[in-house]
């Protein structure tokens, strides 16, 4: 049982992209779970999760068992936590009661992990309780991010968040969530400026990080509006696919 985080604060970088990606992938090899963990519920959407009974936050509400809201997709081992973006609850969980309630989290998703070899969480640009609850329980956590000005100050934001909310909630006995792989993603080579950009973060590399490069590929928006995964879809580029091969190699 592994238990990944996909995370950024940074909106449309591409966080439900690669947890769908990497969940279908790890798929192949074991029994995987994906949570959807944004109000949003791109996740969910995507994989056309439309008759759902219960979504994450009736669970988090005690509202029903984990078997009544974990659903199959249409991927063989790949199982999905929905979360329903119109008219779901998640968003007043995650603002208005997630806050208190961190054990709890933690608690249900290492309950729902038990019974599957991989989970992947999908998050929202968020960094609030509800989000702290979930990096309690994660083993690994993905950062998406692109390639642009500012790409370096999220990524430093992100760090020192997580770093001051491992020191200040974790003890030194506890096991902590282990953050070494970073996804640029929609790298465009027709950008130099990219280019520069992706060499600057080259010496994290010798700080023990992996960096993933996924480019710009329009099969993303196309698999997205068909409901069907990139590694179903002929159009996907090669180098896309084989980034998200090697990310799940390196996670398992
Ligand atoms: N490599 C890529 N090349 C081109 N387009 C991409 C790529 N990855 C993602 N996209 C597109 O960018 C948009 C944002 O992606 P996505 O929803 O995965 O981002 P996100 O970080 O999850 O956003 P949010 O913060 O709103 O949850 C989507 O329309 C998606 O199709
Ligand atoms: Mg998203």
């Amino acid at each position: 049982m592994k238990i990944i985080t996909v995370a950024l604060q940074k909106g449309g970088v591409g966080k439900t992209s690669t947890a769908v990606s990497l969940a279908v992938e790890l798929a192949k090899s074991g029994r995987t779970i994906l949570i959807d963990a944004d109000p949003q519920g791109n996740a969910t959407t995507w994989l056309n999760i439309q008759t759902m009974q219960y979504e994450f936050a009736d669970l988090l509400n005690g509202k029903c068992g984990m078997e009544q809201c974990v659903n199959q997709t249409s991927t063989p081992n790949l199982f999905i936590i929905p979360t329903a973006g119109i008219g779901g609850e998640l968003k007043e969980y995650s603002e208005n009661k997630a806050g208190g309630n961190q054990g709890k989290i933690k608690k249900t998703l290492k309950e729902i992990a038990k019974n599957f070899d991989y989970c992947v969480i999908d998050t929202s640009p968020s960094f609030g309780n509800f989000e702290r609850g979930i990096f309690y329980a994660t083993n690994e956590i993905v950062a998406v991010l692109q390639l642009d000005e500012f790409s370096k100050d999220g990524l430093q934001i992100f760090n020192d968040r997580l770093q001051s909310f491992i020191n200040d909630n974790l003890e030194e006995d506890e096991a902590r969530p282990t953050f070494n792989k970073i996804v640029f993603n929609a790298k465009d080579d027709r950008i130099s400026q990219q280019g520069i950009i992706l060499n600057q973060f080259m010496p994290l590399k010798e700080h023990g990080y992996n960096l993933y490069v996924i480019p710009v590929d329009q099969a993303y928006r196309k698999v997205q509006s068909a409901h069907i995964a990139i590694q179903d879809f002929t159009g996907t580029k090669k180098e896309t696919l084989d980034t998200i091969k090697k990310l799940a190699e390196d996670l398992k």
